[in-house]
């Protein structure tokens, strides 16, 4: 199959299939499995994770949804990834909480196919090493009064691509990185779900 195929054709499917790639806690892609169980036009149909002891593992295995474990240098060299991708006949990538920059055979093979949630207001507070609590670190020390969440489409530069939506939350004079991961976590747990229902009908 031609890879740019998987791009253009899904929405005419009957079922679009996800590949959620997480490699922490998995709240996100508990809230999304969850938002979609028995939805006859979206399906949760693989797990990627980086991480053999992530918490995200256990979600997938209580909800029998199959795991693949990346190794570093297969998924960084060659197209391993786009192949087993393609294998599970996934259309679209969501990355909720995986921090390793998708590498571009990936990004070549899933033209606006991938897309990533990111717990601050890009532009401001994205690029490497700017992942969860060094995000809220950085936008209290700076003394932001606003924060959010970001979900965009993924390109070849870290947390630069399209973005679909923003939403918005105060930082509170008294806040932590933790008081205010938790803010963000609600932000990102009532958006995401629904965002990607929509780029997907
Ligand atoms: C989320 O807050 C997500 O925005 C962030 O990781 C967290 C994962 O939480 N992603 C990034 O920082 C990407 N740069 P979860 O594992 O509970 O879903």
């Amino acid at each position: 199959m031609k890879a740019d195929t998987i791009g253009t054709n899904f929405l005419k499917d009957k079922s679009t299939r996800v590949a959620i790639f997480a490699s922490g806690a998995g709240s996100n892609a508990q809230k999304i499995i969850d938002y979609f169980a028995g939805d006859d036009k979206i399906n949760i149909s693989l797990i990627v994770c980086n991480k053999p002891n992530a918490c995200v593992l256990k979600i997938a295995a209580f909800h029998n949804i199959p795991v693949v474990l990346l190794e570093k240098e297969l998924f960084f060299k060659g197209d391993a990834c786009v192949r087993t991708l393609k294998e599970n006949n996934i259309h679209l990538v969501v990355l909720a909480g995986f921090l390793w920059k998708i590498p571009f055979p990936l990004i070549a093979a899933y033209p606006n196919k991938i897309i990533n949630i990111h717990p601050a207001l890009l532009p401001k507070y994205g690029g490497k090493g700017m992942y969860g609590h060094h995000v809220h670190q950085a936008v209290i020390a700076n003394g932001e009064k606003e924060s959010g969440i970001t979900i965009h489409y993924v390109n070849e530069h870290f947390d630069e691509g399209e973005q679909i939506f923003q939403a918005t939350c105060p930082v509170m004079p008294d806040d932590t990185p933790e008081t205010l991961a938790d803010r963000i976590h609600q932000l990102e747990h009532a958006h995401f779900a629904p965002i990607i229902a929509s780029i997907v009908m």
